[in-house]
């Protein structure tokens, strides 16, 4: 990661919110244990017991928690209840690194400005699901992920950071999600993370911030060099 976070502010305070393997979640922890992000992680959070994410928290000794949405019926309790558990963490960032449901817009609204999200997309590229595979259907050349702040528009908030690697002649959907996670995703999502820490970027008045200008077009990096995380 060439961004290095800097030790002269207090750690930002994580909540990092999971559903599945949790691999961008360990590239977070392994940032932090290296010294690049400046930050902690006050709270692993799974709307499913199963996600292979709470292990790597549970070995890395994170606190850990789960809200499962069949104890509820109605989709804002289950938002509701979710908020209210990462709230009493008052965090900095809330994290979404494989968050597989759609939040509805007051969970959005409660957490607006803190709230970030990775997508495994050159967005406004391909948003939603697949975005693998309509990559490669399209024939695009590179293919990428994203960071951004969260709104209520899916997928659609303001860009932080994003990194591409060259789509090949044989590559299937599962051989670029590969790709992509480990070269890109565990390095741009610390990176954006570092960015934020930091306080370097933030999003106020409806417009990115970076280094105290308007961001105009988000950085872009290359990743196409294998990692040496
Ligand atoms: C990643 O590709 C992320 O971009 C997407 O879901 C996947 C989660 O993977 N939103 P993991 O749980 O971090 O391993």
């Amino acid at each position: 990661m060439s961004a290095q976070s800097s030790p002269a502010r207090p750690p930002a305070r994580l909540v990092v919110v999971i559903s599945g393997r949790g691999r961008n979640l360990e590239a977070i922890i392994q940032a932090i244990d290296a010294g690049q992000l400046n930050a902690r992680i006050d709270l692993v959070i799974s709307n499913r017991k199963t996600a292979g994410g709470l292990r790597i928290a549970r070995l890395a000794d994170l606190p850990c928690a789960v809200v499962e949405p069949r104890a509820f019926t109605r989709r804002e309790d289950f938002d509701h209840a979710l908020a209210a558990r990462i709230a009493a963490e008052s965090p900095d960032w809330v994290v979404l690194a494989g968050y597989m449901r759609i939040l509805g817009s007051a969970f959005v609204q409660r957490f607006q400005g803190r709230l970030v999200n990775i997508h495994p997309s050159l967005l406004p590229r391909h948003k939603g699901l697949n975005t693998h595979a309509r990559a490669l259907a399209n024939g695009d050349a590179r293919h990428g992920a994203s960071v951004h702040f969260v709104t209520a528009d899916l997928d659609a908030g303001p860009l932080i950071r994003q990194g591409s690697i060259a789509i090949r002649a044989e590559d299937t959907p599962e051989t670029l999600a590969d790709r992509l996670m480990t070269r890109v995703e565990q390095r741009l999502y610390p990176a954006a993370l570092v960015d934020l820490a930091d306080a370097r970027v933030q999003w106020r008045e409806h417009r990115v911030w970076r280094d105290g200008r308007t961001q105009e077009h988000c950085p872009h990096e290359d990743y196409d060099t294998p990692t040496n995380r």
